[in-house]
């Protein structure tokens, strides 16, 4: 198979990783990839949004089979577009992914078909948005309905809080057409996780849980960011809640999908919160986390490519994957200054050596950039050093371990990866 990969991030420098070892995989393409992933693919630069050049590049090398990371191309319609000239690809459709691509569309589905989550309602005016706010409280969520880089959720602690973000997406644009709706959403309290399915349009296969950092200081404090480290799998998801979350949300909305004529087939990622009444969904997106990736793909023991091609090819019914025992711990180191304003442009050594120094830690490259001789940081994320061990405690030592051997003055990481882990 001829397979090209569609992103630049840590995550997908975690798939090129994991499908360059299979040996079903001829040749291997990224577009537009990054230095780390120019050890295992070759890089073509090409935007992940431009659906045309992708188009024009999987004829030319006469790809067979495309894997798309990020969820801008799929809600763009990327997988419709190249389905559409024979060249198969795995991922949602741009309809399957409006489950990412809008929030209003999740939450009127879940209504529908009585799958857990907080109640809502959704707005174009703001005046009514407020009086919705009014009459149910503080604390209170606000979300824009579109994407909106991870930035267009407002968990509002007073009513002035939720006003504002109402103001910010309604009256002011500040989301663009993304927030030209908001959903307000009920505050559901509990421990966040992450649950991932693969799909293919009617059949769902857990693949593990995991639990993401958001937030860019130690002790989850500081401004949201797209993931400051994660691992997996996540304690909190006992088996019986997996099993929970399987029945009572993953499984209803892949039988809804298909009923509304939209059946969904890629990785289905369950943004949850568990809840004093079971598990709830936060939120859905369309492919695999990032940082999430990072700490799956090193588990499994299977061969990636064969079930993502079930995926697409709608067979996975009988399909099985098996996974380490292990757990799988992921450190982000990011430019300081991110997720304001991370710095770009310096230099960062030594990690070739850090690399070598314990070939059970894997380091996944996100926003770095090849200059002249050096690598140097282009990006707000930069690396991602994968531990892995028998225990959360063992998995995050390598990491951090080798994370002290990178010389890079000019980044930063949590130092508390996996706290929530290691207080159970
Ligand atoms: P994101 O959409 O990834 O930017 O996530 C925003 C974050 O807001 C989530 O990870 C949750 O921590 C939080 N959040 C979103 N919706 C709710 C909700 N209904 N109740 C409580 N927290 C929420
Ligand atoms: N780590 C959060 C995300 O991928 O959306």
């Amino acid at each position: 198979m001829r397979v090209l990969v569609v992103g630049s991030g840590g995550r997908e420098h975690a798939l090129c990783w994991a499908l360059a070892a299979s040996p079903l995989c001829d040749a291997l393409f990224c577009a537009p990839g990054n230095p780390g992933i120019a050890a295992e693919a070759t890089c073509v630069p090409i935007a992940v949004t431009d659906l045309d050049g992708i188009l024009a590049f999987c004829r030319q090398e006469k790809i067979t089979f495309v894997i798309v990371g990020p969820e801008a191309p799929l809600v763009m319609g990327l997988v419709d577009k190249l389905e559409a000239a024979g060249i198969a690809a795995f991922g949602p459709t741009a309809a399957a992914a409006a489950l990412e691509g809008s929030k209003g569309f999740t939450k009127d589905l879940c209504a529908k078909y009585d799958i857990p989550t907080g109640s809502y309602g959704r707005f174009t005016e703001a005046a009514t948005a407020k009086d919705y706010v009014r009459k149910h409280g503080a604390p209170i969520v606000v979300k824009a309905d579109g994407l909106a880089a991870g930035k267009g959720v407002t968990v509002a602690m007073t009513v002035a809080e939720a006003e504002s973000a109402i103001d910010d997406a309604l009256l002011d644009n500040r989301f663009g057409s993304a927030g030209a709706e908001v959903v307000v959403e009920e505050f559901l309290a509990g421990e966040e996780a992450s649950f991932f399915a693969l799909t293919d349009g009617k059949t769902a296969l857990p693949l593990a849980s995991a639990q993401d950092h958001k937030r860019v200081g130690d002790g989850d404090v500081g401004p949201n960011t797209g993931g400051m480290g994660a691992y997996s799998p996540a304690p909190c998801v006992t088996p019986e809640i997996a099993a929970t979350v399987m029945q009572r949300i993953i499984n209803p909305t892949l039988a809804a999908m298909a009923k509304e004529g939209t059946p969904y087939k890629g990785v289905l990622y369950a943004g949850l919160m568990l809840t004093q009444d079971g598990p709830k969904l936060i939120e859905y997106n369309a492919r695999f986390g990032d940082p999430e990736c990072q700490v799956l793909l090193p588990r499994l023991k299977s061969d990636l490519l064969p079930a993502l091609l079930a995926s697409r090819d709608g067979v996975l019914k009988d399909f099985d994957l098996r996974w380490r025992d292990e757990v799988a711990l992921c450190v982000v180191m990011a430019a300081k200054g991110y997720p304001d304003d991370p710095q770009k442009g310096s230099v960062i050594r030594h990690l070739a050596e850090a690399q070598a120094s314990d070939p059970t830690v894997q380091i996944f490259h996100a926003g770095t950039k090849s200059q002249g001789e050096s690598l140097v940081a282009d990006g707000g994320r930069v690396l991602n050093v994968v531990g892995t061990g028998a225990t959360v405690a063992e998995a995050r030592q390598h990491a951090y371990a080798v994370i002290d051997k990178i010389d890079w003055p000019e980044g930063f990481c949590r130092r508390d990866i996996g706290w929530r882990a290691l207080e159970k």
